[in-house]
């Protein structure tokens, strides 16, 4: 029996705040694993996991499968170039397809939000959910808690901004229940038009200008434009949206002195967040991806029927 009260991560929806300490503190014992010469425990041999990326991504495929290996499972990895899919064949049958193979987890990134719901719903398998179109990314905001509790010590009461493209980000999402639940502060700051047409659904508190509350934040959580997701341009160019809602170094001078500077990945630099910034020891992006593994691994162990503490030998 998982000690998670859900089957299938989904969305942030599915998790207790319960089940997000507990998966947390699991990854906790998976990260020192992942600091070992020999980085593999035999905790889900036997057991087959497929990842069924559908769109493009480097970090999310990567670390699930890198997961899935030092776990010793069986991983199985499909790309929508390499799938049925560009065949026609409906999502539907690609999941009656995996079901018939026997698999016991499939991670699935797809373009069309509740693209999970529909496999889960034709599969026996456990469902996560690594990224469904503008809708939600949970494991993203999961290694970014993971990573706020690392580097704050806590999560309650922590400031969060998130700045950006938050109509058309899955990780916004995600991170503003994530926090919500953990007794965190989200704000959200973008311009008008990159704000959601009922910005208050998402249960953030809501700037327009990165500068008025840019002193309050503990954290601020970058986003990238998704361009490939907007109808047109949503501002009149990249230099205007840079020299309003980028993170610079005259902002970072700005900050609250101990502010950390986060980004989901991949960074566009010179737009939301300058080169500068990038690389200095306030931008915490690649402990990000460090964590991620580690969250991933726990997530498949806890789906799987771990038990919560008993992860590492
Ligand atoms: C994000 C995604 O794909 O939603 N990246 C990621 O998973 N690390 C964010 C983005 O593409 O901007």
């Amino acid at each position: 029996m998982s000690p998670l009260s859900c089957q299938h991560i989904m969305t942030m929806d599915d998790l207790m705040p319960e089940d997000i300490t507990t998966i947390l503190d699991t990854a906790e014992s998976f990260k020192e694993v992942n600091e070992r010469r020999i980085k593999k425990l035999p905790t889900l041999r036997g057991r087959t996991i497929i990842n069924l990326f559908l769109e493009p991504s480097t970090r999310t495929r990567m670390s699930f499968e890198i997961a899935a290996k030092r776990l010793s499972a069986d991983g199985v990895n499909m790309t929508a170039s390499a799938s049925a899919t560009v065949k026609g064949e409906s999502l539907r049958d690609t999941a009656k397809t995996l079901s018939a193979m026997a698999c016991d987890l499939v991670v699935v990134r797809h373009k069309y939000a509740g693209a999970p719901q529909v496999l889960a719903e034709c599969m026996d398998a456990h469902v996560i959910n690594g990224g469904d179109g503008m809708n939600q990314h949970p494991t993203q905001a999961l290694l970014d808690l993971f990573t706020m509790r690392q580097h704050a010590g806590r999560l309650e009461g922590l400031t969060v901004g998130i700045v950006g493209d938050i109509c058309h980000s899955r990780v916004a999402g995600s991170l503003v229940p994530a926090l919500n639940k953990m007794g965190a502060r989200p704000i959200i700051i973008a311009p008008p038009t990159l704000l959601p047409a009922r910005p208050d659904v998402l249960g953030a508190e809501v700037a327009t200008s990165l500068d008025a509350v840019l002193p309050e934040l503990d954290i601020v959580y970058m986003l990238r434009i998704q361009m490939e997701r907007a109808a047109g341009m949503p501002f009149p160019s990249l230099r205007e949206y840079a020299r309003f809602y980028g993170m610079n170094e005259a902002r970072l001078a700005a900050a609250n002195p101990g502010m950390l500077v986060m980004h989901p990945g991949p960074m566009n630099r010179g737009v939301e967040v300058s080169s500068a910034v990038a690389d200095s020891p306030r931008a915490i992006v690649l402990d990000q991806v460090n964590a991620g593994v580690a969250v991933r691994m726990a997530v498949m162990y806890l789906l799987l029927g771990g038990e919560s503490g008993g992860a590492v030998a």
